[in-house]
């Protein structure tokens, strides 16, 4: 809350609207996570603890809503309009656990549906995760670094190892684990199905899991588990490869090269294909000429490119040595002779138009 606080203080903020996940809580087993009475270690304050708390600091500029609530905004205030009587309102956060246990009686049959719904002993867990993840890990060269250990997914039924260090997914056979998670079967077969590439918004922000860790709290474990697609563990290397500043540039067909590619970041060292001239990341296909750095795909994207052979990056100044014709010649080779290209050559901007 102080966080969130020192942010509407650097701001400015005229009005605050507080409002975050999850609402509540309705499994028997995870009841309890509700803020019933302003338990200041509870992780979920609602709407109205957050309002106190902006006043107790001096701000009486936050305004609760409810589902079905209309603020009108104008340039004397904002008003709020909710969809119940004042009183009604109030009893929600006042008398907060018959209020949720009205709510959940009226939503456990969808509860039970939705649960009985979920995929059981439908699936071979550890040989559908190894066929994903594997693949993934080989990729991983920054977050495995991150993680440096073992983690150990449990289901019951099953017991498998994502271990970071040899880049293997495997059946536990009491190997030392660093981080564990306890994940209902079901859930991890319904990600396993469903192809989830973000098991942070799927089964770690329901809360239904139990963790354990040796040490101290490591974001790369929860980022990989967010990132289960070659394009999105692409990202998040290359985020990491930016802050770490390493391994920026990779040398091919005699040129020092950007090493994350201007899209999404995808390792250009995995995903390259140079033909022609044109570096193409593989990736999503995007292409970029290597004399100029040029973006072929969209404008505004260029990729750093430097010929081995000249000690400094080719400025657009410096460009100006090559012979226009020269230039379009090459541009014209390109565009002819490229045989994966899917651009429009038409819809580019001349390749001798000199950028500011
Ligand atoms: S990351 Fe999308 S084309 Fe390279």
């Amino acid at each position: 809350m102080a966080r969130a606080l020192r942010y509407i203080k650097e701001i400015g903020a005229n009005f605050v609207v507080p409002s975050a996940g999850p609402p509540c809580f309705l499994d028997d087993h995870l009841f309890s996570f509700n803020d019933f009475d302003r338990d200041p270690v509870n992780t979920f304050p609602d709407q109205t603890v957050f309002i106190e708390y902006m006043q107790a600091n001096g701000l009486d500029n936050g305004r609760l809503m409810i589902p079905g609530t209309v603020g009108t905004i104008t340039r004397e205030g904002f008003t709020v309009e909710h969809p119940l009587p004042a009183k009604e309102v109030q009893a929600i956060f006042s008398d907060k656990r018959a209020y949720l246990e009205r709510y959940r009686a009226r939503q456990q049959p969808l509860i039970d549906a939705q649960k009985a719904s979920w995929p059981r002993g439908q699936v071979d867990i550890l040989a559908s995760i190894r066929d994903w993840f594997e693949p993934l890990l080989e990729q991983a060269d920054l977050t495995a670094v991150g993680i440096n250990g073992r983690v150990l997914i449990d289901c019951d039924v099953q017991q498998i190892v994502l271990d970071f260090h040899t880049r293997r997914v495997y059946a536990w056979n009491d190997e030392e684990w660093d981080y564990r998670f306890h994940i209902d079967r079901a859930l991890l077969e319904y990600c396993i199905i469903h192809h989830e590439e973000d098991w942070i918004n799927q089964i770690f922000l329901s809360c239904r899991f139990e963790a354990q860790r040796k040490g101290a709290y490591n974001e790369y474990v929860y980022n990989f588990f967010k990132c289960l697609t070659p394009e999105r563990l692409q990202y998040a290397e290359g985020y990491y490869s930016e802050k770490t500043a390493v391994q920026q540039l990779w040398e091919s067909h005699g040129y020092r090269i950007q090493r994350r590619c201007p899209h999404l970041k995808a390792d250009l060292a995995r995903f390259a294909k140079i033909e022609n001239g044109v570096l193409t990341c593989t990736m999503h296909g995007w292409q970029f000429e290597l004399a100029t750095g040029r973006c072929l795909t969209s404008e505004g994207h260029p990729l750093y490119a430097q010929l081995i052979e000249q000690p400094e990056p080719v400025a657009d100044e410096a460009r100006e040595d090559i012979q226009p014709a020269d230039k379009e010649t090459a541009a014209q080779y390109i565009r002819t002779k490229c045989d994966h290209c899917w651009y429009n050559p038409k819809d580019l901007p001349e390749m001798t138009k000199k950028s500011n």
